[in-house]
């Protein structure tokens, strides 16, 4: 659930236009999680998975604090090179041929993660000549709300597809640093998490042996951080994971993780102010400015994102002690941020702050429907 508002966001969020449809983004909560990633897995390279908030504000503190930057399309590649990150990975199941010759061209370090044998005969058509890592969709599947591995989806090789897809690069002349095994999103098992870092490990180097030197295993994203608040208990996965990640390190064996949801989710807030309250048919409403064109992760995972309430300057009807149903403005019954919660009182002017929003909240939204205005978007520091 849902702490207090914090000072500087209550802020930021005193300070907005009226009626108030905004992304409230604060950097340094999002280098703060990516000290607790650093600390739980020391000499580990953090790549950030930008997919999941692509504020410049966010992208900047990555490209500043973050060992790299990992990319899923030509335009995240683009914008990540231009925030100055030192490092990318370029990833993403549909690449195009333009996307592998920006590749090429690319003047940072970068590793493409290649999905399939197509990509391998476009890079060394554009005269690729950086290291490539090969997705494999292997391993059980692991809890999450994203199951990448472990069942039919459209990422990465099966493992003997894989396995041939490292002669394939080698005939190439291509230069096959390892192999990457994205598996799961918003994961908040630790035991279970962990039991995928070892499995890829082990993988890995039985699969490079005799074929290449193995140099590079991406364990992919997936440190949970749930739109309610939980967070995967990184201590637990240290322990689990022992002293093995050590040994593969001391044999020059870079490891790598790149959580989107884990650094971001936290440092976003979505804030909608109340435009009208009214009771339909026994059920109370708060009718919001924005809503899920602006914040659709309530409505794609279909879950009650928890929120606060910031009484504003109250310009109307005020229902109290109600469970109240937060809806937007666009006129389907699926613009819905919450579909109950119980609150003391709530009125046209209120704000309502929706903590832990920052991961796939704005990115994912589909702002077009009905022409509405967007949201303010504003950075704290
Ligand atoms: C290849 C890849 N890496 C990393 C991530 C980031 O995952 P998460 O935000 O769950 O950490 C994703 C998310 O879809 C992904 O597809």
């Amino acid at each position: 659930m849902n702490g207090p508002v914090p000072a500087k966001v209550a802020a930021a969020v005193a300070a907005l236009d009226s009626p108030s449809s905004a992304w409230i983004y604060d950097p340094a909560v999002f280098t703060a999680r990516l000290g607790a990633v650093r600390a739980a897995l020391p000499d580990w390279t953090v790549l950030y998975a930008m997919k999941a908030c692509a504020n410049p504000a966010i992208v900047a503190a990555a490209a500043r604090d973050a060992d790299g930057i990992e990319c899923a399309s030509g335009g995240e590649l683009a914008a990540a090179i231009s925030a100055g990150a030192g490092r990318v990975a370029f990833s993403g199941p549909a690449k195009t041929p333009a996307d592998l010759a920006a590749a090429a061209i690319c003047d940072i370090p970068l590793c493409v993660h290649v999905e399939g044998p197509r990509e391998l005969d476009l890079l060394a058509a554009a005269g690729y000549k950086g290291p490539i890592a090969l997705r494999v969709n292997r391993g059980r599947a692991l809890p999450g709300s994203h199951q990448m591995t472990g069942a039919p989806t459209p990422f990465g090789m099966d493992e003997p597809a894989a396995l041939a897809a490292v002669e394939q690069a080698l005939r190439l002349g291509l230069d096959v640093a390892g192999f990457h095994l994205h598996a799961v999103s918003n994961c908040l098992d630790a035991a279970a998490y962990a039991d995928h870092v070892l499995d890829a490990l082990d993988w890995s180097r039985r699969s490079a042996a005799g074929r290449f030197d193995l140099r590079y295993v991406n364990v992919g994203g997936g440190l949970g951080a749930d739109p309610r608040g939980d967070v995967i208990d990184l201590d637990a996965l240290a322990e689990a994971l022992g002293d093995v990640p050590g040994r593969y390190l001391a044999a020059g064996v870079e490891l790598v993780v790149e959580p989107g949801r884990y650094l971001a989710a936290a440092a976003g807030w979505y804030v909608a102010e109340v435009v009208d309250v009214k009771t339909v048919a026994g059920q109370a409403f708060a009718l919001v400015r924005g809503g899920t064109h602006h914040f659709r992760l309530p409505a794609a995972w279909g879950y009650a994102h928890p929120f606060q309430v910031v009484q504003g300057p109250r310009t109307g009807a005020v229902l109290s002690d109600v469970e109240v149903r937060v809806c937007g403005e666009l006129c389907t019954p699926r613009d819905v941020l919450n579909g109950g919660q119980r609150v003391s009182s709530i009125g046209t002017g209120d704000r309502l702050v929706f903590a832990n929003a920052g991961a796939y909240g704005w990115e994912i939204s589909h702002d077009r429907f009905l022409g509405h205005r967007g949201p303010d978007l504003v950075v704290i520091d």
